[in-house]
């Protein structure tokens, strides 16, 4: 109930306001992203690298409407980019996109206009040596983003998507991208979804996570285990068996148990942190409240005691 409401306001104008408005609200929102700028984001990196963890940068944003907006989003992330080559940091972070950041939900040509602004954002990260991994959303663009990673795969074979193993096609999908050459994030899905496409209870979606590991591990791709939960990394280490430890990874988001992420690295395995920055935050943030009522509460505190 308080997941969907706190999902519900994660799309509405009106709840936005309110929250953005609300000066108390920066303490909690510091946890989860690394800052509005990309001196900030860049900050945050060379800390995460200094002690063994790597990194993919997402420059927050979605649902953009304008042509402008997304052009504007391409142009931060080649900055992005230049910044983190410039820094040394290029082999140890890669970038994360949005689609619908890039122009996917403009009224004419969107699929076509974020293809070609990926394009443009993968050509960036070529040219200083990194990768891209496209961000899934909800259970409408799927396709869409799956058709976008096969157009780009074209000519950046190294692209990789995200997965969300609470919908029901998850495991097919995972069979289709266990190939060799390809990189799929699995995730246990952050959007409120319908029961005719995905899994209601946590039980049956953990379930479905372990599934689709097993796909991945099996396959000849390069799984990156996107999960804070104690059991699926747990299991996912003991499926990986016997893949070299540098045939897959374990990532995580910023601020979310970072001493545990410390430990991964510690053991030898890479590590990558999922790094937001930028003054785009409404829609990640009441995501990462839905996730956790222990963080709803942590919010409303500093509300009362700020
Ligand atoms: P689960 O939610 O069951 O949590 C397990 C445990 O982890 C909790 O008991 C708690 O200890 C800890 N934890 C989890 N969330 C927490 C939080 N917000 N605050 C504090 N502790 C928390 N989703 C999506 O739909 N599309 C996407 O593209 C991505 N991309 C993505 C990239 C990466 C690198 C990660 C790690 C996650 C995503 N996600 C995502 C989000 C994902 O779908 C999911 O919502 C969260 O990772 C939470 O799910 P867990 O697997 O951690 O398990």
């Amino acid at each position: 109930m308080l997941r969907s409401t706190l999902l519900a306001a994660a799309r509405s104008t009106g709840a936005r306001k309110l929250v953005e408005s609300t000066p108390f609200t920066r303490p909690v929102v510091d946890r989860f992203i690394a800052g509005e700028d990309v001196d900030a984001a860049i900050r945050a990196t060379g800390a995460l690298v200094a002690d063994g963890r790597t990194v993919t940068l997402d420059h927050l944003g979605e649902d953009t409407l304008d042509a402008e907006q997304a052009d504007a989003t391409v142009a931060a992330y080649g900055e992005l980019l230049s910044r983190l080559d410039t820094a040394g940091y290029a082999d140890r972070a890669e970038v994360s996109v949005k689609l619908s950041a890039v122009g996917r939900s403009l009224a004419e040509d969107g699929e076509k206009i974020a293809l070609e602004n990926a394009r443009r954002i993968c050509s960036a990260a070529e040219a200083v040596g990194t990768t891209v991994t496209l961000d899934m959303e909800d259970h409408t663009t799927t396709d869409s983003t799956l058709d976008v990673l096969r157009e780009l795969r074209v000519d950046f074979p190294w692209v990789g998507a995200v997965l969300q193993a609470y919908l029901k096609r998850t495991e097919q999908d995972c069979r289709d991208l266990a190939h060799a050459g390809s990189r799929v994030r699995l995730c246990k899905g952050a959007y409120q979804e319908p029961a005719s496409v995905a899994f209601q209870d946590k039980a049956d979606v953990d379930l479905s996570y372990v599934r689709c590991l097993k796909v991945l591990m099996a396959g000849e791709g390069y799984p990156m285990v996107a999960s804070h939960d104690p059991r699926m990394i747990a299991i996912a280490a003991d499926l990986a068996g016997t893949r070299p430890l540098d045939g897959y990874e374990f990532q995580m988001l910023y601020g979310i148990r970072p001493e545990e992420q410390k430990r991964i690295a510690a053991a030898g395995n890479t590590m990558r942190v999922y790094l937001p920055y930028g003054d785009e935050w409404y829609g990640y943030f009441m995501r990462r409240l839905a996730e956790r009522p222990a963080n709803v509460a942590f919010f409303l505190r500093s509300l009362v005691t700020t």
